[in-house]
């Protein structure tokens, strides 16, 4: 018999409430009674939906990679209700991690630190060290402290595709390979969390993420690494999920250098094409009238950039067009994760 569909609550907490209405407490409840008996639960955080599991429960944590369809070669993000919980979960607590923790925590950073022996080999690949994370979204928070474990969670799609930033697209992507789906609207962020490794001096970016390097600078008080090699190659023992093609949209995309001349020849050769503009030019809006072209425009700041670019990929698959074309974004460190995001995702059409 085919599994049933699953269960989808939309979790109503307005801001300023210290306690959810009664139907969102109760939600919380079912969602915390699940991951303690080993189930799956899609959970929003304010970068991208997280398909959580008990961190562990190594039989729960193969329930994630089984859901996705992941290499078990990739290690996951445990997720933690505060500071204290993390130690509990490190060996070894690098005064860097400290550092970031102290003063960016709550928030989208994740530090990679030495494991402790609680930890299941599944969740970090079989490596001697663990990716922590303190997640912002009250909701995300809510669940950890009342499930009262550690939630190993990915973001909650299948493998290599593009990363949910709604309940719909949870939906989509998993289907009845989860049981229960916490609607809490979209997500503020929109890209996963930056990962440093606190393992090395100095410490290094591992994914560039909505956290910008100067902002773990201040917060380490010096220096901060880049990955090294760049993203295709760079450190794939490092951090496996840094290898290219990822994030990948179902309809091919690319960044060429002159995308106005770039989506004008594949209309001509008979494409359907979407096209994300940074900026409305002239031969943007001439093309624009085309039967076959979808214009999106997108933000000129890259936060609210990043916000918005799965759901448009999400959007743009929905279409039935053959070619996605996007705008190359400027090349300042400020649009780094959005350029990161971006190359990956063009990745899978070369
Ligand atoms: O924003 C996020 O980080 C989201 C939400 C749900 O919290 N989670 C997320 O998880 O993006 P995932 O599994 O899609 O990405 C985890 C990344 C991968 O690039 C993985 O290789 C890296 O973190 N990672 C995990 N453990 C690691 C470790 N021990 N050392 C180095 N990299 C690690
Ligand atoms: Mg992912």
């Amino acid at each position: 018999m085919p599994r049933p569909l699953p269960e989808i609550v939309r979790i109503d907490w307005p801001a300023g409430h210290d306690a959810p209405p009664t139907a969102t407490d109760a939600a919380l409840d079912r969602a915390a009674a699940v991951l303690r008996g080993g189930g799956l639960v899609a959970v929003p955080t304010e970068t991208v939906y997280g398909l959580a599991a008990d961190a562990l429960d190594e039989a729960a944590v193969e329930g994630i990679f089984r859901a996705k369809g992941r290499p078990a070669t990739n290690p996951l993000i445990v997720h933690v209700a505060d500071v204290a919980m993390a130690r509990s979960l490190a060996s070894n607590w690098p005064e860097a991690a400290d550092r970031i923790t102290a003063s960016l925590w709550p928030g989208p950073v994740t530090v990679v630190v030495p494991k402790a022996a609680a930890i299941p080999d599944a969740v970090t690949a079989g490596g001697p060290t663990v990716a922590l994370r303190c997640p912002a979204h009250p909701l995300a928070r809510r669940l950890i402290a009342r499930s009262g474990i550690p939630l190993a969670a990915p973001s909650a799609n299948r493998s290599e595709q593009v990363s949910p930033t709604t309940a719909h697209h949870v939906l989509e992507s998993l289907g009845s390979k989860v049981s229960l789906i916490l609607d809490g609207g979209p997500c503020d962020r929109g890209i996963e969390s930056t990962v440093i490794d606190c393992t090395v001096t100095p410490p290094r970016i591992l994914r560039p993420g909505p956290l910008a390097r100067a902002d773990l600078e201040a917060a380490v008080g010096g220096p901060v690494a880049w990955p090294s090699g760049g993203h295709a190659g760079g450190e794939p023992a490092r951090s496996p999920g840094s290898r290219a093609r990822h994030y990948c949209p179902k309809t091919p995309l690319e960044l060429p250098a002159d995308p106005a001349a770039r989506v004008a020849g594949l209309l001509a050769a008979g494409n359907r094409v979407g096209w994300l503009v940074l900026s409305a030019d002239e031969r943007a809006r001439s093309l624009a009238g085309s039967r076959d072209l979808v214009v999106v425009p997108m933000p000129a700041d890259p936060a609210a950039y990043a916000r918005q670019l799965y759901a448009t990929l999400h959007a743009l698959d929905q279409r039935q067009l053959d070619r996605l074309v996007a705008d190359p974004p400027p090349t300042d460190e400020a649009w780094r994760a959005v350029t990161d995001r971006l190359s990956r995702a063009a990745e899978a059409g070369s």
